[in-house]
């Protein structure tokens, strides 16, 4: 087994680094793990570049931040390795162009989503991470007060015609959680939710959680807290979805190919701890 010479460079301000030094597709030791579970709580996004991966070095590579889990559109899962999503609009998918965190009706939603850059089209079709410990502390302090105090109910997303009926029966029942989250690594707060997964928010009607989620969004992530990738062939992108939305840009033309890998992990269920004492 190697021990890796582990390098990280970050990549934008806010947050985002690249990892060098690491082949994804052998055996990750113990020490590598922890630095790379360190080196996501802190930096949010992770770019691992020129990985070679067969789905099954992918998927045992993405075990190193978590159990994999299934994804509940199944209908784009790869047929031979369920756990493995592919992202593409040949099949029919659009690409999920507004600011989300993934997969928050599940009681455990994910620790981090994967992307493996497969077929990458010659320009646009990126995928954007905007860092929401730092939102949430951008937030006046009456508003982090009040969002301390919500949460959300999730389900499924509304609005999608094509969710096969047994990923109905075991993923729309509604899931609570907060609004805003305690990183269990990093110990720090962020805002989390998904606004076409909330039916609504606690105390409030639908329409007006909506409203709120929308104008929450619009004022909170804003260039300085957005690393935005530009997919090279090869890449594995690794996303803290504790503490980040993501979205991705269909500004690439539909006569070329942008074919991702999605794994996503399990995590713990989210909850908000009081501050750690200083
Ligand atoms: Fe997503």
């Amino acid at each position: 087994m190697a021990t890796a010479q582990l390098e990280i460079a970050p990549l934008h301000p806010s947050l985002g680094a690249e990892i060098t030094g690491v082949d994804l597709g052998q055996p990750i030791d113990e020490p590598t793990r922890q630095a790379l579970s360190r080196a996501l709580a802190d930096h949010l996004a992770l770019v691992f570049r020129d990985q070679t991966l067969t789905p099954a070095q992918y998927l045992a590579a993405a075990s190193v931040f978590g159990p994999p889990m299934e994804q509940h559109y199944s209908q784009h899962n790869m047929p031979d390795f369920p756990l493995i999503g592919l992202i593409w609009h040949r099949n029919g998918q659009q690409p999920a162009e507004q600011w989300h965190t993934d997969h928050t009706n599940r009681e455990r939603p994910p620790s981090a989503t994967i992307l493996y850059g497969v077929e990458i089209p010659s320009a646009g079709g990126g995928t954007s991470v905007a860092n929401m410990r730092a939102a949430y502390a951008a937030l006046p302090a009456a508003e982090r007060r009040r969002l301390d105090g919500l949460t959300t109910f999730n389900s499924l997303d509304s609005g999608r015609t094509d969710t096969r009926q047994e990923d109905r029966d075991k993923y729309a029942k509604p899931i609570e959680h907060p609004m805003v989250r305690t990183h269990p690594v990093h110990g720090s707060r962020a805002v989390y939710f998904h606004i076409s997964k909330t039916t609504h928010i606690s105390g409030m009607a639908a329409e007006a959680s909506r409203a709120y989620m929308a104008d929450l969004l619009e004022r909170m992530i804003r260039p300085e807290i957005v690393y935005h990738h530009a997919w090279r062939k090869g890449d594995v992108l690794v996303i803290d979805d504790r503490a980040t939305m993501h979205r991705a840009h269909g500004d690439y033309d539909r006569q070329q190919s942008r074919v991702l890998w999605r794994i996503i992990v399990e995590g713990d269920r989210p909850r908000l701890d009081r501050p750690r004492p200083v």
